[in-house]
């Protein structure tokens, strides 16, 4: 199929959360995006965090589309995006006061809330849970299609199953030029990483990914803050993540990716040791540094990812750099690793499931994964 892909200016949009604005720049487009959306076919957009796949979220055959275009295995729940707060009550049975709280302090915003879901939402949306996820994105071109649609839009990162999320349209164009009806180009995106995951149905917040809402963050608000351990390790015979989506190896770029942890100046040591030794037999190496390091690799194809004094740099670059290793054909990328304080929770969720949890320990013991 021919894909029809649109550059909007996010500036010219007005921001999302404050009610149905008269008039919006974009009228046609956003008028035939909105059709696209409502005669079930896939609009891919823009949001703070990443690019989505968006799709009809009350439509079986376009959740059913979604997963095809993807190539993504059915019963990994999509998340159900609107673009303001009185249509959640349609979606979900219940708000309980944890979500209007968690609402109120940051949405529209990177934040998604697992709710418990209403008839209307169809079992292939959220692959067969009774729960629905919930997010209201604060990027006004993701608003404006919302609104255009004028249905809720479920949308999974608008990456190829097992790729690295889209942080770019080039990203999006790459994997799915062809495969759906329309690209909207929205630009380069703000945060980089997914939406932070909050379970909303049990007596306590709990975190089921991490991302730029921090559990720092949750806890300036709520006494009580749990994490789901699928968001910190991996997952052991018979254990389940309660986020179906962790149990993949997500973010997977094609080379092996290795994890160095500890002191700056052993880690930097170590993986200067093993690129020489790669570089000696034939083998091209990615190295994935930071703005204070990236001079101190003397050999490997070496990329700054952004600056250990602003990890949220780090979270901006994650995905792209990825990206361009596996453009360049690397056959194995060595990482450092960053404060885990903040969004630096998000960062390392990223890269231990890129990794596998192949994680190397320069001062103790290291974990592979088995083989
Ligand atoms: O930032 C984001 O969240 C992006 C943008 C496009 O909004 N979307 C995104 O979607 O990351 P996706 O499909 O790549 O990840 C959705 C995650 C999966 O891990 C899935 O298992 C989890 O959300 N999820 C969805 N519905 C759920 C539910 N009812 N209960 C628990 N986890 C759920
Ligand atoms: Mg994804």
């Amino acid at each position: 199929m021919d894909t029809i892909i649109v550059t909007l200016s996010r500036e010219a949009l007005p921001r999302s959360g404050g009610g149905e604005e008269e008039r919006t720049p974009y009228p046609e487009v956003l008028a035939r995006a909105g059709e696209i959306l409502r005669l079930g076919g896939l609009v891919a957009f823009p949001t703070e965090t990443v690019y989505g796949l968006g799709g009809n979220a009350l439509d079986k055959e376009a959740a059913r589309k979604i997963y095809a275009a993807k190539g993504r295995p059915s019963d990994n729940p999509l998340i159900v995006h609107i673009a303001d707060r009185e249509e959640l009550d349609g979606l979900v049975s219940e708000v309980p006061p944890m979500a209007d709280r968690l609402m109120e302090a940051f949405w529209p915003g990177p934040m998604t809330l697992i709710l418990k879901k209403k008839p209307v939402i169809p079992d292939e949306t959220t692959g067969g849970l009774r729960t629905v996820a919930v997010r209201m994105p604060s990027d006004p071109v993701a608003a404006a299609l919302i609104r255009a649609a004028k249905v809720p839009i479920a949308a999974p990162s608008a990456n190829l199953s097992g790729r690295p999320s889209p942080t770019r349209a080039e990203h999006v164009i790459e994997d799915m030029r062809g495969r759906i009806e329309m690209i909207l180009d929205g630009g380069p995106v703000g945060i980089g990483l997914e939406s932070t995951i909050i379970d909303c149905t049990g007596e306590e917040p709990v975190i089921l990914r991490p991302g730029y809402v921090s559990r720092e963050m949750l806890e300036e608000l709520f006494d009580r803050v749990s994490v789901d351990p699928a968001s910190v390790g991996p997952t052991g015979e018979g254990e389940h993540p309660k986020a179906p989506g962790m149990k993949y190896r997500h973010y997977a770029p094609e080379a092996a990716l290795t994890l160095f942890e500890g002191e700056s100046r052993a880690v930097t040591e170590r993986i200067r040791a093993r690129v020489a030794e790669d570089v000696r037999n034939g083998r091209r190496v990615g190295i994935i540094a930071a703005d204070e390091t990236k001079t101190d690799y003397p050999e490997g194809i070496v990329r700054s990812i952004g600056s250990r004094r602003n990890v949220e740099t780090v979270a901006h670059n994650l995905f792209a750099v990825l990206r361009e290793f596996d453009d360049l054909g690397v056959e194995a990328i060595y990482s450092e690793s960053f404060s885990p304080e903040g969004i630096g929770q998000a960062v390392r969720n990223r890269l231990t499931k890129a990794s596998g949890y192949r994680i190397v320990r320069v001062d103790g013991p290291s974990t592979y994964p088995a083989e």
